[in-house]
């Protein structure tokens, strides 16, 4: 385990092994380079000679380790390049302690410190430093037979500062948090669908939400399920052999408010059932719990954040397989809402599970809705996998949510949910089909599907199936399993004055 703190004596004066400075593109331009030429100064110039030889450019995520042969205390220098410091977000430093915490690994480094004077208002990047660390260390190993336990790992790591401040010290627990949430929902959805089933994910949810951590549990099993009548969950979970379950946990620290309601998609594989999936890359579909596993990470943060905000959580986990008992289409479903459903499709999975976990929160009286779900692959045919979708009947909502995620680097950007997409849903037997005819707005297309499960309460979906997955290591970005969506959910749960660092407004408001 690292420790994280701050650091305000002189950085020369520091045992740290390894001594990380940022770096911009242009030598001279840190509003502060005093710290700078102090280091340079004591290697010589070694670090201007990088820059004059062009061996280290300072562009985003660049990385150069230099070796002090004794000039320092600390055995190493790691320049990171953020690009141009008149352009800094905490996006870039993310990724920058991202890249940093690999070269530490590399040079097996057990202690650290961060050189931050030399940037513009040093303290505003402790939490995205420290989640750009965990996120940029992280591995998932639990299926290995054999890890490399000699190494020591990284025990301290320091941020260089001016002076000391509460905010500073604040920012560095709640970066240890949401980092440590990030990785805990990579690592349910990296896990392989065999280890991972419903009832893998309910003893975990057992283990995390215990009496003490303020979060209750409720299980709701088949049985129950069907009491309740969730028809369109159950006719899902029919094909497998796993029992599903919806978890419920509930966080409600404030008498008399009515709660915000986070939901999850929880399909722990996800093969299309009987409408069976391409074999390519269905082995990707273990990640298919995504929302699901960003909803169950968030709420364990929530147990150590302990916001002042009443909270619903809930996820649908079962698996999607084709069998003798599995669901068909032209089968039709009866939802909790009595909404009928001609099943076109049964790849189209995930919304049945979501309609009927919305129902449930509706009941429940959510003030608000958000569900995150790994929806459709139309999602990365409009986006690539540099953003997820949102789409909401509030734009309110809508646009508070742009808010925090140009706060949290975790980009959405909005669809539509057109009337006209309703008639892509008209059934000839039931209220709606499950997946319209065609390949037209995939993605709109499930939002409108999922809006007929709100009741017109405020809600926003976010289709992160494009950002479901890496496809290879960069900055904080990790090759498998993105854990995204928890840094949004935790943002939105704490609001916009405790979030990390404001930033200039979203465009689409015509902000500056
Ligand atoms: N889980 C998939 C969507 C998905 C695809 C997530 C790739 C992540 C990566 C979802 O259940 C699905 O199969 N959706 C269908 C919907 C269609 C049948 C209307 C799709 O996208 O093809
Ligand atoms: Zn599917
Ligand atoms: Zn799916």
């Amino acid at each position: 385990m690292t420790q994280f703190s701050i650091l305000t004596q002189p950085i020369l004066t520091t045992t740290a092994e390894a001594i990380i400075v940022p770096l911009p593109v242009s030598k001279g331009s840190f509003p502060n380079s005093k710290p700078f030429h102090s280091i340079d100064d004591a290697l010589g110039k070694a670090l201007t000679d990088l820059y004059n030889r062009k061996i280290f450019t300072g562009k985003k995520n660049e990385i150069h380790a230099v070796h002090t042969l004794g000039k320092l205390n600390s055995r190493v220098v790691i320049c990171v390049g953020v690009g141009e410091t008149k352009t800094l977000t905490p996006e870039v430093l993310r990724h920058a302690a991202g890249v940093a915490s690999r070269k530490l690994q590399e040079l097996r480094a057990t202690s650290a410190v961060w050189l931050l004077e030399t940037l513009p208002t040093p303290e505003k990047w402790v939490q995205a430093l420290v989640e750009g660390t965990f996120m940029g260390s992280y591995e998932y190993t639990d299926c290995r037979s054999s890890v490399e336990t000699t190494r020591e790992g990284l025990k301290s790591l320091e941020f260089a500062l001016p002076k000391a401040s509460t905010a500073a010290t604040a920012a560095l627990r709640s970066g240890g948090i949401v980092g440590q949430a990030v990785n805990t929902a990579r690592t349910l959805a990296n896990t392989p669908a065999n280890l991972l089933t419903p009832t893998h994910v309910l003893d975990w949810a057992k283990d995390q939400f215990k009496k003490s951590s303020g979060v209750t549990l409720e299980v709701i099993d088949a049985k129950k399920a069907k009491s309740l009548g969730m028809g369109l969950f159950l006719g899902v979970a029919q094909g497998s052999v796993e029992p599903p379950y919806m978890l419920v946990m509930r966080y409600l620290p404030v008498k008399g408010q009515k709660p915000v309601a986070l939901v999850g998609k929880g399909v722990t594989f996800d093969s299309g059932g009987i409408s069976i999936k391409p074999s390519a890359k269905m082995s990707d579909m273990k990640g298919d719990m995504s929302g699901a596993a960003a909803v169950l990470a968030t709420m364990v943060a929530v147990t150590q954040l302990k916001p002042k905000k009443n909270i619903i959580a809930i996820v649908g986990l079962t698996e999607n397989m084709p069998s003798g008992t599995a669901y068909r289409p032209s089968d039709v479903l009866t939802a909790m809402n009595g909404k009928t459903v001609e099943i076109t499709n049964t790849d189209a999975e995930g919304r049945l599970v979501l309609g009927d976990a919305l129902c449930y929160v509706v009941k429940e009286g959510a003030k608000e809705i958000v569900d995150l779900a790994t929806l459709t692959g139309a999602c990365s045919v409009a986006l690539g996998d540099v953003a997820a979708a949102i789409l909401g009947n509030d734009q309110a909502l809508v646009d508070r949510w742009l808010d925090i995620s140009t706060t949290t680097g975790e980009r959405l950007w909005q669809l539509p949910l057109y009337e006209e997409y309703l008639d892509y849903l008209k059934s000839d037997t039931a209220d709606l089909v499950n997946a319209s005819e065609g390949r037209l707005a995939g993605t709109c297309t499930g939002g409108k599907f999922l809006e007929q499960f709100v009741n017109g309460t405020p809600w926003v979906h976010l289709d992160i199936a494009s950002m479901m997955h890496y496809s290879s290591t960069s900055g904080y970005v990790v090759k498998g399993m993105s854990g995204v969506g928890v840094r949004n959910l935790v943002g939105y749960i704490l609001g916009p004055a405790n979030a990390v660092v404001r930033q200039k407004k979203s465009t689409r408001k015509g902000t500056k």
